[in-house]
């Protein structure tokens, strides 16, 4: 660190484990947030919308802006994970908003954003990543300005969440990742190979007193049989903070756009540009840092 705050972006699908990384970034002394984009994944694109306002309101940082972005995949609609992040996307419902989201889409605010601040942003996409890959289709130049890119997504070396072979976020949108994955942007990606390993407990979070542990209460009380919700946004978020958390392995990632059932899965090989794969973690460094935030 130079002693100035890193400025993240965040496109989120405001979805539980992004309501904790959204926390962090906003409470991080290391970052400065610049904004969220929305998209729709654990929870329609709607509710997302609206977690997100939520989200900085409660944390009284109405001056955050929120951008909408995308409703649907590339080439389908986004199956959402109402079992696990609740009907409305949050395992605790949050006040009505009283703010509301910027006029501007969220792919015009990045690219605009991203030509204010050249070569200075860390972006963060922790859902499906369809408004990145519109991003560098429609404002390669302002692509091109993204100084790091932090993806929570993929499964490279274990199994997949959403099926045996793929995470969510790519399963929810493979022809978006691919996109990204090949776009040459300094990537690093926190997939399931870090992110299953990296976890909080109902012990963990008992000593919190703010909206991370009401959230995690909420959640645990959801999932009586869960012992343990897995970090991956807050991970990603982590990683921005410090990249020392994590050890990876600079590899090209296919993924799997058939359409077929292997939809999704994110593999070693293909002949895109390397990307950086986190392979290993600091576990008890990541929860303590996670916590020390967001609880
Ligand atoms: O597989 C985990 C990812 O899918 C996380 O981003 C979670 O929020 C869901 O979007
Ligand atoms: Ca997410």
């Amino acid at each position: 660190m130079n002693g100035n705050p890193t400025p993240v972006m965040i496109d989120t699908d405001p979805g539980v484990d992004d309501f904790i990384a959204i926390l962090m970034a906003i409470r991080s002394s290391e970052l400065d947030l610049l904004g969220l984009t929305t998209v729709g994944g654990n929870t329609s694109l709607e509710n997302a919308t609206l977690n997100a306002l939520r989200t900085v309101e409660i944390e009284g940082r109405p001056d955050i802006p929120v951008a909408i972005g995308a409703a649907a995949g590339r080439t389908r609609p986004f199956e959402y994970a109402d079992h696990f992040h609740g009907e409305t996307g949050l395992a605790m419902a949050l006040p009505a908003p009283g703010i509301e989201p910027l006029e501007i889409p969220a792919v015009a605010w990045l690219a605009q954003t991203l030509a204010q601040h050249s070569n200075t942003i860390t972006l963060l996409p922790v859902g499906p990543v369809t408004n990145i890959a519109r991003l560098i289709e429609e404002h390669p130049e302002a692509a091109n300005q993204i100084d790091r890119m932090i993806v929570m997504g993929g499964a490279v070396d274990c199994p997949g969440n959403a099926t045996d072979y793929a995470e969510f976020n790519t399963w929810n949108d493979p022809e978006a990742a691919e996109i990204v994955f090949g776009a040459g942007i300094n990537t690093t990606l926190i997939g399931l190979d870090v992110c299953n390993q990296v976890a909080f407990t109902r012990e963990i979070i008992s000593d919190g007193a703010g909206p991370g542990r009401l959230m995690m209460d909420a959640w645990f009380a959801e999932h009586p049989d869960s012992e343990e919700f897995h970090l991956c946004d807050p991970l990603a978020v982590a990683v921005a903070i410090d990249p020392t958390l994590v050890r990876t392995e600079s590899i090209s990632v296919a993924v799997d756009t058939s359409g077929g059932p292997e939809r999704g899965n994110t593999m070693r090989g293909g002949d895109g540009p390397p990307i950086d794969v986190a392979l290993e973690v600091d576990v008890e460094r990541a929860v303590r840092l996670i916590s020390g935030l967001a609880l």
